[in-house]
């Protein structure tokens, strides 16, 4: 769990400063020297832990970047107000790690071309965040039905109000996990690798043969592709894009 790590990499920071404050080694030091201590303790601690690389900069930056902050006497609620303005938007991320960002427009338009000439039909977007993705497909397919699930409240509140006027447009707060997936010719996914696998089981036990799942950049393990859409914008996004088989097909898969 990398959270656990996290703490525990910090705690490990803490104690070694405490150990060598307490052992004599260190006598009378500035406070930066122990937190450049703390910082390079628990950096240490967080390669040892075999904590992913990204980790080790932010141990390294996260003691410091407190004293750096504390400095600017900024009054303590307007913490207070980030942090839960921040716990609003990414809520469970720390347990999904899945967290918020947006298909870009000409994602949307790649979508909206594999949509057209499909009979009318439902769409499900699983973590829909502020339906970025679903509104503009409701208002390009009229006649198809668009259902997204969204976990963080904040995100969910705005794409209900943004899409309140569109009646092809439903959305509720929850985890996709919970929702049956069998009514639904297209599922559109823009995750992480994390959930992928269990998607992936999901999908073939739950979904109906002939519909598609679209994974935007991260692609189902052990399964190969039906096409891959190249996407024409700067990160060259690409959409996995998998017909699921008929259940006959689908064993031993
Ligand atoms: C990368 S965003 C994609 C948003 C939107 N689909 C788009 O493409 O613009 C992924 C969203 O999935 C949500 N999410 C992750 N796991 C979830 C779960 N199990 N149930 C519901 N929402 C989830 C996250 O809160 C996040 O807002």
């Amino acid at each position: 769990m990398p959270l656990l790590k996290a703490l525990a990499a910090q705690l490990a920071g803490v104690a070694l400063v405490f150990f060598l404050l307490r052992s004599g080694l260190l006598g009378a030091v500035p406070p930066w020297a122990l937190i450049a201590i703390q910082a390079v303790g628990a950096c240490a601690a967080a390669v040892a832990l075999g904590s992913e690389r990204w980790w080790w900069v932010i141990h390294l930056c996260f003691s410091p970047l407190l004293l750096a902050v504390g400095q600017l006497g900024i009054p303590p609620g307007w913490y207070l107000g980030l942090f839960v303005l921040l716990s609003l938007v990414y809520w469970s991320t720390f347990r999904t790690r899945v967290p918020l960002f947006l298909s870009n427009h000409a994602t949307v338009e790649a979508v909206a071309a594999l949509l057209a000439g499909r009979p009318e039909a439902r769409l499900l977007d699983i973590g829909s965040g502020t339906a970025s993705v679903l509104r503009p497909l409701a208002r390009r397919f009229p006649g198809w039905r668009f259902l997204g699930i969204e976990s963080a409240p904040l995100p969910h509140l705005l794409a209900c109000l943004l899409a309140r006027k569109q009646a092809n447009v439903q959305l509720r707060r929850g985890d996709f996990f919970a929702q049956d997936w069998g009514d639904y010719a297209v599922i559109y996914a823009f995750l992480s690798p994390v959930p992928m696998q269990r998607v992936r089981e999901k999908a073939l036990l739950e979904m109906r043969a002939g519909s598609v799942l679209i994974s935007n950049s991260f692609p189902l393990p052990e399964t190969v592709p039906d096409h891959v859409v190249e996407v024409a914008d700067s990160r060259r996004t690409h959409l996995y894009c998998y017909t699921i088989p008929s259940r006959k097909k689908r064993k031993g898969r």
